[in-house]
Parts: C-alpha cells; structure tokens; sequence
C-alpha cells in the first residue's frame, strides 16, 4: 500500500465502512498524495485524460468572446467586472483567455480582475506560474467563504451584498467532485449506498444498507443532503422503480450542487456557466447504462477497477445537468441555455465570423475546431449550461 492508501486504510479502519464520497475526497483531494495535488501533467498528453482546453487555444479563444460580449452588457461603472474561474488546474485556460482579451479587448480587459477559486495551495503556484505575464490582474481565493468575507469587510454596511458582476465558469469541475454511489435492491424495493472498506492488502466495495440513517464520523447534515438534493433518488416515481434491474447502479453528486448554489449566490449580475459531460434526469436512467458512469482514468483508457491504483489514476462520473440547473433555479437564476459543446461553439464562431474575429484559419485552428465540435470527439457528449441573474 502507497501512503495514500494508508491514510485511507486507517481512515475506514476507524470508521468501518466509509462512504464512496469520502474514498474520492481522499484519492483525488487529500492535501499531499492526491491525484489533483501531484499529477499536475493532468490533464494532458502524458497524463491520463484530455479535457478541450488540451485541444489548443481555440477553445479559451472563442470562450473570450464569448464572455466579452456577456461583460459588455453589464456596464460597470464605478465597480469592476470579474471573470472567476475555479478548477483552474494549471491555469492554461485562464492564458488564452486573457491572451485573447489583451490582444482584441484591451480596453475591457482594463475592467477586469480575474479570479481563481482554488482550495489547493499547490494548484495556486502552478496557475501563478502560468499567468505570470497577467499578474496583477490575477486573485486567487481558496473558496467562497473567504471571496465573501474579503467582499463584506470592504463593503459599507448598506452594501453588504457580494456585488460580483461577470462571469463565474468552469470547465469540467462538476465531474471531478465527489460523488455518493447507490445500487437498487430490486427485492426489497430500496437503495443501499455501496462504501468502501478494507480487504487485507485492496480495499472492496460494502454495502451500506440505509444511506439514509446517521453514520459515526460523517459530516453533520451530509446524510440529508441526499434526501433533500434536488437530484434525490429516494423520490423517483413508482413506476420507474418498478422496472429497475437489481443492483442498477447510480451516482449523486450534493457537492457539486451546493458548490453551483454557493456560486449562484456571489453573483449579483451576469453569469454562471459550465461545460462538462453530463446527462439528463431522464437520460441517467437508461437500459444501457446500468451500471452507473463513475470511471477511473489511467493514462487514457476508462477502467472499472475504481479502488485500484490510489493517487494514480482519475475518478470522475457524469454531471447530473437536470440537478445541477435546479439548484441555481432554487437560489433565482434563471436558465438561458443548455446545449450541446458544438451547438455552443458553432454558434460563438458564427457571431464572431461577422467581425471577421478570427481572420483566415490556419489548418491547426480548424483542427482544434474539428475535435472540439465534432460529435464523435468532444461535440456532443460536452454540455454547456449557462444560467444568469
Ligand atoms: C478534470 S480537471 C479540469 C481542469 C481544467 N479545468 C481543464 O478543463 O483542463 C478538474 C480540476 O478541478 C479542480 N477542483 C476540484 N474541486 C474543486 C473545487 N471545489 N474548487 C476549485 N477547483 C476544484 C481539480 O483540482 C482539478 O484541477
């Protein structure tokens, strides 16, 4: 066992089962060995998995018009406009984007601060080293809490509302947080959550027989989260159930739900958009898709063998998008748009065609295109959902 997997193991020793959430917090999270703090080669070619930022930087470029267009009708004066982007990684989004805007929005680029959200101390050297050449323009926040005490201890008591006006997104963020695993127990008409435990040298999944009961050592509130989540699995209609295959395996993710409503709530003008691959309330149940979408990424390939490798390989499962837009409706932002990455794409190169804002296309550019839109590549399964307030 790595040191990884010795912190796990005395971690579910203590606590016999632990859920699946905490085992992915920890193989991909814990603060020295984890996936995210050591791999920083990630994503990339010499790393497990692709994301469209790896395509070339087509894809910050056409996301800068975008959100040049998005800032420019939200007229700033006296205040300043904010881009935020959180899940950062290495920061190469970030530069093409503000690379863009120096070269073709010089004057609105002088409006905008460009913030990061990012836990991760580690993570924030890599994206410092990255947008050196933007520094001053750059802040980094380790969360929301600490954008909001900033915001509030600067603000007069009048305006102790955070005055955030821009543009908070990500590009897959949603599908690297972790998520609760169930299984359907056809016989008995209810779902069980599977956990984690150890089996001598590996770890095994275990059965968690009522996800719903308070468990020693959670959280205090986390086990609501699943009932109360508007991506709950204990209220789906009979009928459905009725016809689920035994053992039909799902994920739920209340992190990303309650990171979407924290977000939606530091936003008092503008936008809150992410890209990630994703599905549906109705497309997660599906007779081709029984055993859930967790996966494990080890240099390229998509495995099952989810408890395998710890700190060494990828844990990710699709966003629930149905969820995800009803926890920023619950908080008052109102839906604009969910489509696919080609349809979000084609229809920003379309508006930018008629400047002629890209110019002639070199053949690299069309092939950064080409993979981003093309349906086989990153086109359709990569949803974008855009809510605004
Ligand atoms: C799949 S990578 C995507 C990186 C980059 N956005 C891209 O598209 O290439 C997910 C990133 O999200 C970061 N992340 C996960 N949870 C986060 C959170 N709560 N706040 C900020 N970043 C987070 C991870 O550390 C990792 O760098």
């Amino acid at each position: 066992m790595n040191n990884l997997s010795e912190i796990i193991r005395r971690e579910a020793a203590q606590r016999g089962v632990l859920s699946f959430a905490r085992f992915m917090e920890l193989a991909l999270y814990c603060p020295v060995h984890g996936y995210y703090e050591t791999k920083k080669d990630n994503p990339g070619r010499h790393g497990d998995f692709y994301t469209s930022v790896g395509a070339g930087e087509l894809f910050g470029q056409l996301l800068a018009f975008q959100f040049a267009e998005w800032l420019e009708t939200l007229n700033p004066q006296p205040s300043t406009l904010n881009l935020v982007e959180a899940g950062a990684h290495d920061g190469r989004l970030a530069k093409d984007i503000l690379a863009w805007l120096q070269s073709n929005r010089p004057e609105l680029l002088d409006q905008i601060e460009y913030w990061i959200i990012e836990p991760s101390a580690r993570r924030q050297e890599w994206q410092g080293e990255t947008l050196r050449e933007f520094a001053p323009r750059v802040r980094w926040f380790a969360g929301f809490q600490s954008l909001l005490q900033e915001r509030t201890c600067h603000s007069s008591p009048a305006t102790r509302h955070p005055p955030l006006r821009g543009v908070i997104f990500s590009n897959e963020l949603l599908d690297a947080m972790p998520v609760h695993r169930f299984g359907w127990d056809a016989q008995n008409k209810k779902w069980f959550e599977w956990g984690v435990t150890v089996d001598g040298e590996k770890f095994a999944w275990a059965k968690i027989p009522d996800p719903l009961a308070p468990r020693s050592g959670e959280r205090a509130g986390a086990r609501g989260t699943f009932e109360n989540s508007p991506s709950s699995i204990f209220h789906l209609p009979s009928s459905l159930l009725a016809v689920l295959p035994d053992g039909y395996t799902i994920e739920t993710c209340p992190a990303a739900e309650s990171w979407w409503r924290e977000a939606a709530g530091i936003l008092e003008r503008g936008k809150l958009m992410t890209i990630d691959y994703g599905l549906t309330a109705d497309e997660r149940f599906s007779p081709s898709r029984t055993r859930g979408t967790l996966r494990a990424y080890f240099r390229h390939h998509a495995g099952d063998d989810i408890l395998a490798n710890i700190g060494e390989q990828d844990l990710t499962a699709h966003v629930n998008f149905s969820a995800i837009q009803a926890a920023g409706e619950s908080v008052g932002l109102r839906t604009e748009m969910f489509s696919t990455q080609s349809q979000f794409l084609t229809g920003i190169l379309e508006k930018a065609s008629k400047d002629n804002f890209f110019g002639e296309w070199t053949p690299a550019q069309a092939r950064q295109f080409q993979t981003l839109t093309h349906p086989e590549h990153l086109g359709r399964a990569f949803r974008v959902l855009v809510q605004s307030r």
